[in-house]
């Protein structure tokens, strides 16, 4: 092994999911990204409109959960505007000359994708603000007093950023992308075309109620959605003739563990440790991920969001807290104290 290699061991992937993913499941065009309409609208105009004046578009940023798209938008968006891409992330960047060599082999109309934007060391950070702006960067040459700044003009580049959560970009940054988009949680139906979808290119056998299974528990996400499908199908390969409907994809996702509200193992765990082992809350997130063995980060990024959209859990400002919903899912009673049905009022009668 090289020294180089020794002293900087290769970085591990962060985003392991993305490696799980199938490769060909990845939709090509904007066409083919099913859902997200309005969002498929904004962008086929920025492009279109970029593509006529023969310009780079506009930087984007995309925000949301994992497993939404945001990898994808930006595959497509390069490969709608017949461009180079560029990938990137924020944790692989360290030093502001890493950036700066990235930006300086760009050409006219290459797309930039930074993923984990909000990684970015600051120093990193503050060399975009003037290749968004201007398409220029500083670079320093020499060291100490004898160090002298040139500028450096780079070429008309689309940065595509994307985050888990706007609230962690900062304000300089995030006031230069010409596009800042949510990713939203898809709806059942646009999921079961996605199942849909995947099933045709892997060619599995399933009717739409398989398909319909399969959303309803994909925790509204086109990644999971895939790999329940995939869960499935071996499911039904080995255990019964290989056709899915609802029966044999209910039964298959059962069998992986995956409950009737699409909670796995690990949302469960956090949900349960909520309940069982602090009482339903107030417990505060360091404390909640050390309970289940996850780094915060994940617990608030990946977990979290699912279960407070569906009404499980709250973010308080003295931690987190379960719902009489969570206790119901977990076939537990609640504790008197978060029993919201209605209490006498002290000042009543
Ligand atoms: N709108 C969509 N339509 C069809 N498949 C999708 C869609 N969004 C995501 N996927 C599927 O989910 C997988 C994960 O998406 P990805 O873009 O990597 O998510 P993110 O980068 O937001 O974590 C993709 O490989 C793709 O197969
Ligand atoms: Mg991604």
């Amino acid at each position: 092994m090289a020294r180089e290699e020794l002293l900087s061991p290769a970085e591990e992937p962060d985003d392991v999911a993305d490696l799980l993913d199938e490769p060909g499941l990845r939709p090509r065009t904007l066409t083919e990204f099913v859902g997200q309409t309005e969002l498929k609208g904004h962008l086929g105009v920025m492009l279109g409109a970029a593509a006529r004046r023969n310009e780079a578009a506009d930087h984007l940023l995309f925000a949301g959960p994992p497993g939404l798209g945001k990898t994808t938008l930006a595959y497509i968006i390069a490969a709608e505007m017949g461009s180079n891409l560029n990938v990137t992330s924020g944790p692989a960047l360290e030093r502001a000359g890493d950036l700066a060599s990235i930006l300086s082999k760009l050409e006219d109309g290459d797309v930039l994708f930074i993923d984990e934007i909000h990684r970015l060391p600051r120093p990193v950070e503050e060399v975009l603000y003037p290749a968004m702006e201007d398409f220029r960067i500083d670079v320093v040459l020499g060291k100490g007093p004898a160090a002298r700044s040139i500028p450096l003009d780079l070429a008309r580049f689309t940065l595509v950023g994307a985050t888990t959560r706007t609230g962690l970009i900062t304000g300089p940054l995030r006031d230069r992308f010409g596009l800042v988009a949510r990713l939203d949680y898809y709806e059942v139906d646009d999921l079961q075309s996605i199942a849909m979808r995947a099933a045709r290119i892997l060619e599995v056998d399933i009717d739409d109620g398989g398909a319909w299974e399969i959303a309803r528990r994909s925790r509204g996400t086109p990644r999971i959605a895939n790999r329940l499908l995939r869960q499935v199908r071996d499911y039904a390969e080995v255990e019964r003739d290989g056709h899915i409907d609802s029966d044999v994809a209910s039964d298959g996702l059962a069998f992986f563990g995956v409950d009737e509200l699409g909670l796995d193992k690990a949302s469960r765990a956090v949900l349960d440790s909520v309940c069982r082992r602090f009482g339903g809350g107030p417990v505060g997130l360091s404390t909640l991920a050390i309970s289940v063995s996850e780094p915060t980060e994940t617990v608030e990024d990946v977990y979290e969001p699912y279960l407070i959209q569906q009404g499980l859990l709250m973010r308080t400002p003295r931690g987190r807290v379960a719902t009489p919903a969570a206790y119901q899912h977990l076939g537990m009673s609640p504790p008197p104290a978060i029993d919201t049905a209605p209490q006498p009022g002290l000042f009543d009668g």
